[in-house]
């Protein structure tokens, strides 16, 4: 596909999933509930997700030039056009455990110009939808981020250039601390102890990972004692989060290298996933080392 081709598909992909956002936050309402079904990773999914993965799946998969729909909630990919095209990977709804107690919760995607699984290399933009106060849209592409406002009707452009602040401010640390590796631990309480840090976890993902690109710091869901790649997956979430908090200037780490050099065997591989201030990432690795 040549690259003027590949703009036009990102933005179909983008427009649609910025069109479907306020369809899917008002959609939420009466699908709080349990599906009685898991996703590929085991884990239990609400109605709300598998809703919100058929919508995504139905319109991304019929854009011309879109040859492949993966998702964190179906096992199998959806080959949907001419080999060549761009493969759209999502996270439908990143967080949805948070339904129940009405918190903030986001949609995740990440357009590739591979067959997936792909690594993060292989990205061609990223973003995310974030329902919060209001809904935005962050998009990673040609080297910039930039983040919109989704009034419903349109799209409004609020900055054309977002970049991580220099002094990190935010912290947020997935997984029991029990289960965390000595290293890891000796880490987050040297973060913990700098008086010009403070706590944010908010159990989506997306809400912790926007409060490191808007105030600074470091979020990770890291490695495990039993889960030794982490919970995140690495082509729905890793590498899109990754590639958009590189975009604006921060950096990503599996723990010794970029997520986004990180080479998938499946299409719903984990990955141990730490993103932020590249001074935060660089001592991290050392201490992980
Ligand atoms: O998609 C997985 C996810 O919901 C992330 O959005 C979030 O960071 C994480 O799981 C929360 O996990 P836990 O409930 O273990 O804190
Ligand atoms: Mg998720």
């Amino acid at each position: 596909m040549t690259g003027r081709d590949a703009g036009r598909v990102v933005d179909e992909v983008v427009e649609t999933i910025a069109e479907s956002a306020p369809e899917i936050r008002q959609g939420l309402v009466g699908r709080r509930e349990d599906a009685d079904a898991e996703n590929p990773s085991g884990e239990t999914q609400a109605e709300a997700d598998v809703w919100a993965d058929e919508l995504l799946a139905d319109r991304l998969s019929s854009i011309d030039g879109v040859c492949q729909y993966a998702s964190e909630e179906r096992l199998e990919t959806i080959d949907c056009g001419d080999e060549g095209g761009l493969s759209v990977g999502v996270d439908p709804l990143d967080g949805s455990s948070n339904l129940k107690s009405n918190n903030t919760m986001g949609t995740v995607f990440g357009i590739y110009d591979d067959p997936l699984p792909a690594p993060g290399t292989s990205l061609v933009a990223s973003g995310w939808v974030l329902y919060g106060p209001i809904t935005t849209m962050a998009l990673a592409r040609d080297g910039v981020v930039e983040k919109y406002e989704l009034t419903g009707d349109d799209r409004n452009l609020v900055d054309d250039d977002v970049s991580l602040p220099d002094d990190p401010l935010v912290y947020g640390f997935g997984g029991r601390v029990p289960h965390w590796s000595d290293e890891f631990e000796a880490y987050v309480r040297e973060i913990e102890s700098d008086p010009d840090h403070k706590l944010r976890y908010g159990g989506a993902m997306i809400g912790d990972v926007n409060q490191v690109l808007t105030y600074g710091g470091i979020f990770a869901y890291p490695a495990l004692e039993g889960n030794p790649r982490g919970k995140l997956r690495l082509q729905f979430e890793g590498n899109p989060i990754a590639h958009l908090v590189e975009t604006a200037g921060g950096s990503s780490t599996d723990g010794s290298q970029s997520i986004l050099e990180v080479e998938p065997d499946e299409l719903h591989d984990r990955v141990p996933l730490h993103v932020g201030n590249d001074e935060l990432i660089e001592r991290l690795e050392d201490a992980l080392e």
